[in-house]
C-alpha cells in the first residue's frame, strides 16, 4: 500500500503521525512511505532519520495527499486539508467527529474512508488508542502540579517529595482510571502523601493491591471531597463518565476551604472539566488564579511533550496500520472488531451511531459497507 504521513498543521500541534521505527515496520513488509518535509520536526525527527528506512520524502502536503492510498495524521483534518482527500482515501487518525459538525459533513462529502483512532475499542471496551494519551497526562499532571506548588508560580511553597525532618506535600487524586493512575504512581515514587478517590469500589480494591504504602484509596462523594481539599497541596481531577459531560466535584465554595496556594489540575478539562470553576487553558497560558488558589486546566497536556506524545501514540496505533496496509480496510475490519469500530464515515455513509445521533444524520449499519 502507499502510505502517506502528512505534516500536521493544526496550530501548535507537533506530534508525527509515524516515526522512523513505525515507517521501518511497513517498509520492511513492501509498503511504500511517503513522509512530507519536516513532518517529524516538532518530535525530533529529521528527513534524513526516515530516508534511513526507506522512507520517501515529499516537499509538500498536496504531494502526500496526492499519491497515498492511506493518509495516517494525528489530528482531524483542517480546512486546507479538506479538498486535498480523494474519493476512497483511508484517513487513519483522531477525529472526534461528534465535536465536528463540518469536518463531519466534509468527511461525507469527500466519500474518503474515516478510521478514528478514538472509537477503535478492545471487547473489554477499553480505547486502545486514546490510552497512550491519558498515560501522558496523568504522569505529566504531577510534574505540573510539583512545579505549580512552588512559590515563584503563587503555590504555596511544598515540595512534593519533602525531605528528612519535614513531610511531603498531599495529592489528592478524583477518578482512579488510567490518567489518576498513572499520576498516583508519579506522584507516589517523588515520596508524596498520595490519596486516590474513585466511586468503583472494584477499582479502590484493585488500586489498593498494586500502589505503594504512601497511596491510599478512598471512596468519592462529595462529603470526603469537601473534607479532603482542605488539607491537600495538588488536587488532580482525573474522572470520567463515557459519553457525558464531567461531574463539578470540587464546587467554587470548596475553593475558600482550600489554603492559598493550593494547585488544581483539571485534566478531565477536555470532558468539560470536574472542578466548577475550571476553563480551558493553553500551554502558552496554562493557569489561571481564583480564590488565591492555581487552577490548570490545560485541554491537550500531550502537546507539550510532542516526541513522548509521539512514540507513545504511534506504539499503539502501528498494529492497526499495519494490518490496513496488509489486507486493505475491509478485510482488515472484517477481520479484526476492535478496528472495525474505529470506522466513522465510510464513503459517504456515517457508519457509527454516535456520530449520526450528534448530527441527525442517517446511519448506516457497518456491516452493509464491508461486504466485496
Ligand atoms: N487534558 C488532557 O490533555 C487529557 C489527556 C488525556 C485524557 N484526558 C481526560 O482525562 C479524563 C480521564 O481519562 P481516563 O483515561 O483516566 O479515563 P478512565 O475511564 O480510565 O478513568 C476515569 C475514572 O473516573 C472514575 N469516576 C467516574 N465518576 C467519578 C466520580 N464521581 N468520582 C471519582 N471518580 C469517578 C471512573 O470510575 C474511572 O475509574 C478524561 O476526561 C479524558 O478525556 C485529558
Amino acid at each position: 500500500m502507499i502510505i502517506g504521513v502528512p505534516k500536521e498543521i493544526k496550530n501548535n500541534e507537533n506530534r508525527v503521525a509515524l516515526t522512523p521505527a513505525g515507517a521501518a515496520e511497513l517498509v520492511k513488509r513492501g509498503h511504500t512511505v511517503y513522509v512530507q518535509a519536516n513532518g517529524g520536526k516538532g518530535s525530533g525527527f529529521s528527513d534524513d532519520d526516515y530516508i534511513k528506512t526507506g522512507a520517501k520524502i515529499l516537499p509538500t502536503i498536496a504531494d502526500v495527499y496526492a499519491v497515498a492510498e492511506m493518509i495516517i495524521k494525528v489530528k482531524e483534518p483542517i480546512q486546507e486539508e479538506y479538498k486535498l482527500i480523494k474519493k476512497g482515501q483511508i484517513l487513519y487518525t483522531y477525529f472526534h467527529f461528534a465535536s465536528g459538525e463540518e469536518l463531519t459533513y466534509k468527511m461525507i462529502e469527500n466519500g474518503s474512508v474515516c478510521l478514528a483512532y478514538e472509537t477503535v475499542e478492545l471487547p473489554d471496551r477499553s480505547l486502545p488508542l486514546l490510552i497512550p494519551m491519558s498515560e501522558v497526562a496523568g504522569r505529566m499532571s504531577i510534574q505540573e502540579g510539583a512545579k505549580y506548588l512552588e512559590k515563584t508560580y503563587g503555590g504555596y511553597g511544598v515540595l512534593l517529595g519533602g525531605v528528612p525532618g519535614v513531610p511531603p506535600a498531599k495529592v489528592l487524586i478524583i477518578g482512579g482510571g488510567i490518567v489518576g493512575t498513572e499520576a498516583a504512581k508519579m506522584a507516589a515514587g517523588l515520596g508524596a502523601d498520595v490519596t486516590i478517590m474513585d466511586v468503583s469500589l472494584k477499582r479502590l480494591r484493585y488500586l489498593d493491591d498494586i500502589m505503594p504504602p504512601n497511596v491510599k484509596t478512598m471512596m468519592s462523594n462529595e462529603y470526603n471531597i469537601r473534607d479532603m481539599v482542605k488539607t491537600h497541596d495538588v488536587i488532580i481531577g482525573a474522572v470520567l463518565i463515557p459519553g457525558t459531560k464531567a461531574p463539578h466535584l470540587v464546587t467554587r465554595d470548596m475553593l475558600k476551604t482550600m489554603r492559598p496556594g493550593t494547585v488544581l489540575i483539571d485534566v478531565a478539562v477536555d470532558q468539560g472539566g470536574c472542578f466548577e470553576t475550571t476553563k480551558a487553558t493553553t500551554h502558552t497560558d496554562p493557569v489561571f488564579i481564583i480564590d488565591d488558589v492555581i487552577h490548570y486546566c490545560v485541554a491537550n497536556m500531550p502537546g507539550a511533550v510532542p516526541r513522548t506524545s509521539t512514540i507513545a501514540l504511534t506504539n499503539a496505533t502501528l498494529e492497526y496500520a499495519i494490518q490496513i496496509a496488509e489486507k486493505g480496510w475491509k478485510q482488515a475490519c472484517i477481520d479484526n472488531g476492535a478496528l472495525k469500530k474505529g470506522l466513522n464515515v465510510v464513503e459517504g455513509k456515517v457508519v457509527y451511531k454516535g456520530v449520526a445521533d450528534a448530527f441527525n444524520l442517517p446511519y448506516v449499519d457497518v456491516e452493509s459497507v464491508l461486504s466485496f
